[in-house]
């Protein structure tokens, strides 16, 4: 299977919008509080586009036979006030076509994603996963990621 991994160009957003709300309807199996894709299609569309422009963020994509099977977003963001460092990576949405999952397709987007992080001398990189996603949690694993805190909630 060829892949492309490319930067996300304007012609892509419908495209990359597609995939944030299965994206967003996929985290809703495991979270009733979770908003779904109709709620904010149109804030997401908005955020995609701000992130295109921003030389801190990288919007990339993996496309097969030209169409756009996934995309992820990477961010340089300043950590909080209690980490060491002027920046940490960020990856903040990753999301891949049902179809191509499991393929290593992941593991590519992920590597130009280190790639960039190590341009700009990042020493750690984050991400938030949802306890019960099972998928992802193994991903990030494979990757190397290992549990940094606990993020947790009481339901009232
Ligand atoms: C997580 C995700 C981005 C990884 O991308 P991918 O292209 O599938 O990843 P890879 O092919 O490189 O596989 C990496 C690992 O992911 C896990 N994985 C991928 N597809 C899987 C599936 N259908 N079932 C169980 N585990 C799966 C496996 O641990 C796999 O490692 P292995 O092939 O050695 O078993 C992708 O599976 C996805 O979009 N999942 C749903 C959305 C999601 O969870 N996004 C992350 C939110 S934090």
């Amino acid at each position: 299977m060829e892949i492309k991994i490319i930067d996300a160009k304007r012609e892509h957003v419908n495209e990359i919008l597609k995939l944030h709300l299965a994206l967003t309807d996929y985290y809703c199996r495991f979270e009733k509080y979770y908003l779904p894709s109709s709620r904010q299609s149109r804030l997401i569309r908005k955020e995609i586009r701000e992130n295109m422009k921003d030389r801190k963020v990288r919007v990339l994509l993996a496309l097969h036979n030209g169409v756009v099977v996934r995309m992820m977003v990477v961010k340089l963001k300043k950590p909080e006030r209690y980490l060491k460092g002027k920046l940490m990576g960020k990856i903040s949405v990753a999301f891949i076509d049902e179809k191509y999952r499991g393929k290593g397709v992941g593991r590519l987007l992920f590597r130009e994603a280190i790639k960039w992080f190590k341009k700009h001398k990042i020493k750690y990189v984050r991400l938030t996963v949802h306890s019960k996603n099972k998928i992802g949690l193994s991903a990030w694993t494979k990757y190397g990621f290992r549990e940094f805190t606990k993020d947790m909630k009481l339901d009232l």
